[in-house]
């Protein structure tokens, strides 16, 4: 998957950039060796104050009570007056306190000592994706600066800390997938600067506080596959006095929530992404959930819903995905359903809809998948489906639909999406409908010529899919000799343990080349490479760090970013039609990216968005722009 970034290995296409790159690099070494030339390497950010000794102590609990089989934290030695020099693994310092530990990925076990409530200046904790049992130390209450909690993908138990009401800073908390009890305490609520709450994927039990349906800035609340139960408040977006409510994101999903659908949901304006699927709730479906403006996936199945399809639903024109699959439902489907425009996934599945299939259904363009089975449709199927180029599934078995089934959707679906319909016909050679022939002009035009157009083609398809495979052939000889010539490389320059490849999924990972740290990003799709520094963040990080514009350009834009560490960066969006080819781009940032000197500023990462953005972060100079500094040399 990683690509080497070193310009030498890229092949011919590359080669002309590459002497430009030179002529650059020549000149920057020119401008290098006028001045002074002493430590090119030596970027170091240790600001040279020795850490306090109440953080090392807390330090050093914390490695005794680590379980650490792969010997990670064997740099954390001696005197410990360099804990925060950067010798110590997963260490950040400001002023000789810990700031940030980071050690996500490291085959830790043990538990977690409560003295972490020692590192008074902590800001963020990340240890996801470790073995690390035992509770979540209450003491993470103490610490006032923290901001960020990631102990996702381990494996605590108890509860989660009441204490946790006392960090006014805390912006995310995210213990998912770990053997958690007990119930949401209300103080989390006390944190009323929290962005992310993710407790998904535990065993967290009782009710839902009214006190979290209140936040404020809450944009993501991750509750799925918990024990949750009693209903669910009707009190979303009461709080914020400034009108709009943040939350952008709330999964309920795999709960034992009862009751009905709360209509305050309605309120959260912001609100993209809503699964209430898999819990008891009963009811029907509020109409106010129609005016949610944002939403683009609905997800109420597998519950107990009743009563009908409301029609204001289908004015949610944002809607991409909605699934009612699963519950009691029995009404007409509204003929205005076409007002869900952008739908691409439609699932009405096992419930009891009633009447014909609107043929309105066909106006929705982008659909991919059409789910009606197991209901009590009647009628035909309408022929506008056939329209629906995007299908890929389609399911109408097990109602009471008559007549023949349109020709295009019987040649694209086997019979299993048309079974279980006593009158259906036409969509298999062994139901085939009454012969008397249906003269109606729509259906034999467009089999009877259909037919012989298709034995002349399939001549024409025999050079084309020889042609076809040829290239294919060719493709995979290619692609072969790529690797192989990649493997070498990687090789001979520097090995990356296994280890490194399989840490893919969310948050920091070690990196590609030399001196570099990349990261491929889960939440966002990007891929983010860090150059050797003081700064580590994940692309997260940084794409949800406060920005303010500094300055634009011909280049782009340069923004100041202040990371959920308090750290800040400068950040540079290249402007698209400058930058040039997303290989090319990344093997030239890397060669400057690791250029270190005193009179430069220095290039800590770059990213690469899933939608070609890219990205150059640097150093921050707290007085003037970057712009003017980099237009200034
Ligand atoms: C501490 O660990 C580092 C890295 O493992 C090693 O280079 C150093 O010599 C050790 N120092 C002491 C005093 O053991
Ligand atoms: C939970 O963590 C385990 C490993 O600790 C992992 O295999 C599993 O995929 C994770 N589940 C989720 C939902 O992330
Ligand atoms: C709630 O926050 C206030 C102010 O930040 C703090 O004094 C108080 O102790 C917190 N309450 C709990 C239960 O943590
Ligand atoms: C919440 O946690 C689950 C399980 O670890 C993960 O799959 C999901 O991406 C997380 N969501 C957020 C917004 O953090
Ligand atoms: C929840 O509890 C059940 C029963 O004790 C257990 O089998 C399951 O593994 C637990 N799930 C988690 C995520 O801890
Ligand atoms: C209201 O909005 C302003 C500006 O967006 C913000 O500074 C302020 O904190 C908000 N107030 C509340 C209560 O959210
Ligand atoms: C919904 O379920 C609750 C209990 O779970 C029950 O009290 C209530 O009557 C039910 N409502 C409807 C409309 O069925
Ligand atoms: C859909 O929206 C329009 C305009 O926003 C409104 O007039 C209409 O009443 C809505 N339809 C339903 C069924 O809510
Ligand atoms: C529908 O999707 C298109 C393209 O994805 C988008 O530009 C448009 O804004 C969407 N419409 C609504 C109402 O969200
Ligand atoms: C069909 O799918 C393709 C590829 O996913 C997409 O580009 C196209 O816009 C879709 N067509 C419609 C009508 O939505
Ligand atoms: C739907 O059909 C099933 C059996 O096919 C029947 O038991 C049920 O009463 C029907 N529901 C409605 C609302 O007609
Ligand atoms: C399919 O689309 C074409 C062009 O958009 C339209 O003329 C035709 O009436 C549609 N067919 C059906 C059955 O809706």
């Amino acid at each position: 998957m990683e690509q080497t970034h070193r310009p030498a290995h890229r092949r011919k296409k590359g080669k002309w950039q590459q002497q430009q790159l030179l002529l650059l690099l020549l000149l920057l070494f020119l401008f290098l060796s006028s001045s002074s030339i002493s430590s090119v390497e030596g970027a170091a950010a240790w600001d040279g104050v020795a850490i306090t000794r109440t953080d090392l102590q807390g330090l050093q609990a914390i490695k005794s009570d680590l379980a650490d089989r792969r010997g990670v934290l064997r740099s954390w030695n001696g005197t410990g007056l360099d804990a925060c020099s950067g010798a110590w693994a997963g260490i950040k310092c400001v002023r000789g306190q810990v700031v940030a530990l980071q050690l996500p990925w490291r085959g830790l076990g043990g538990r977690l000592s409560d003295k972490i409530g020692q590192l008074a200046a902590l800001r963020k904790l990340s240890l996801h994706d470790n073995a690390i049992g035992g509770p979540v130390p209450a003491a993470l209450g103490l610490l006032r600066d923290l901001r960020g909690v990631y102990l996702f993908n381990n494996r605590f138990s108890g509860g989660v800390p009441l204490s946790i009401g006392g960090c006014p800073l805390l912006q995310t908390l995210d213990l998912s997938n770990n053997s958690l009890t007990g119930g949401i305490p209300s103080t989390l609520a006390n944190n009323s600067r929290l962005i992310r709450i993710n407790l998904s994927y535990n065993n967290i039990s009782g009710s839902l506080p009214v006190a979290v349906t209140r936040l404020p800035s809450l944009i993501f609340l991750f509750l799925q596959h918990n024990l949750l139960s009693g209903s669910i408040p009707n009190t979303w977006g009461r709080s914020s006095s400034n009108g709009t409510y943040q939350l952008q994101s709330l999964h309920l999903e795999h709960n034992f929530f009862s009751g009905g659908i709360p209509i305050s949901l309605s309120r959260l304006q912001m609100l993209e992404d809503l699964s209430l699927s898999n819990n008891e709730l009963n009811g029907s479906i509020p109409q106010e959930i129609g005016t949610l403006p944002r939403i683009k996936t609905l997800d109420l199945s597998e519950n107990s819903i009743a009563g009908s399809f409301p029609a204001s639903l289908c004015n949610l024109s944002s809607l991409i995905e909605l699934n009612l699959e699963g519950n009691h439902l029995e009404s007409p489907i509204p003929e205005a359903i076409d007002g869900l425009r952008n739908l691409s996934v439609l699932s009405v599945k096992k419930n009891q809809f009633l009447g014909e299939i609107p043929a309105t259904i066909g106006n929705i363009s982008g659909l991919s998948r059409l789910d009606l089975s197991e209901n009590n449709l009647t009628g035909e199927i309408p022929a506008s489906i056939d329209n629906l180029t995007n299908l890929t599934f389609f399911n109408v078995s097990g109602n009471n639909l008559s007549g023949r089934v349109p020709v295009l959707l019987s040649e694209k679906f086997n019979s299993s999406s048309f079974s279980r319909n006593i009158e259906l016909c036409g969509y298999s050679v062994s139901v085939p409908c009454p012969s008397t022939p249906p003269a109606s002009p729509p259906s034999s035009p467009s089999t009877s010529p259909n037919r012989p157009s298709r034995r002349r083609l399939s001549s024409k398809d025999l050079i084309l899919i020889a042609v076809g495979v040829f290239l294919a052939l060719i493709f995979l000889l290619f692609c072969i000799l790529l690797c192989c010539l990649i493997r070498k490389r990687t090789a001979t320059s520097k090995q990356s343990t296994a280890s490194d490849a399989a840490a893919a999924e969310r948050g920091e990972k070690p990196g590609p080349a030399a001196g570099a740290e990349g990261e491929t990003g889960g939440d966002t799709g990007g891929k983010l490479v860090h150059f050797d520094g003081p700064l580590a963040f994940t692309a997260d990080d940084l794409l949800c760090a406060t920005a303010e514009i500094m300055g634009k350009s011909t280049y782009g834009t340069v923004y100041k970013a202040t990371l959920e560490d308090g750290s800040q960066v400068a950040v540079k969006r290249l402007r698209e039609k400058i930058a040039k080819g997303q290989k090319e781009f990344e093997s030239e940032v890397s060669v400057l990216g690791r250029i270190r000197h005193p009179n430069l500023l220095a290039m800590r990462a770059f990213y690469l968005g899933p939608k070609g953005e890219k990205l150059l972060v640097f150093d921050f100079m707290p007085k003037g722009s970057l712009a003017a500094f980099l237009h200034g040399n």
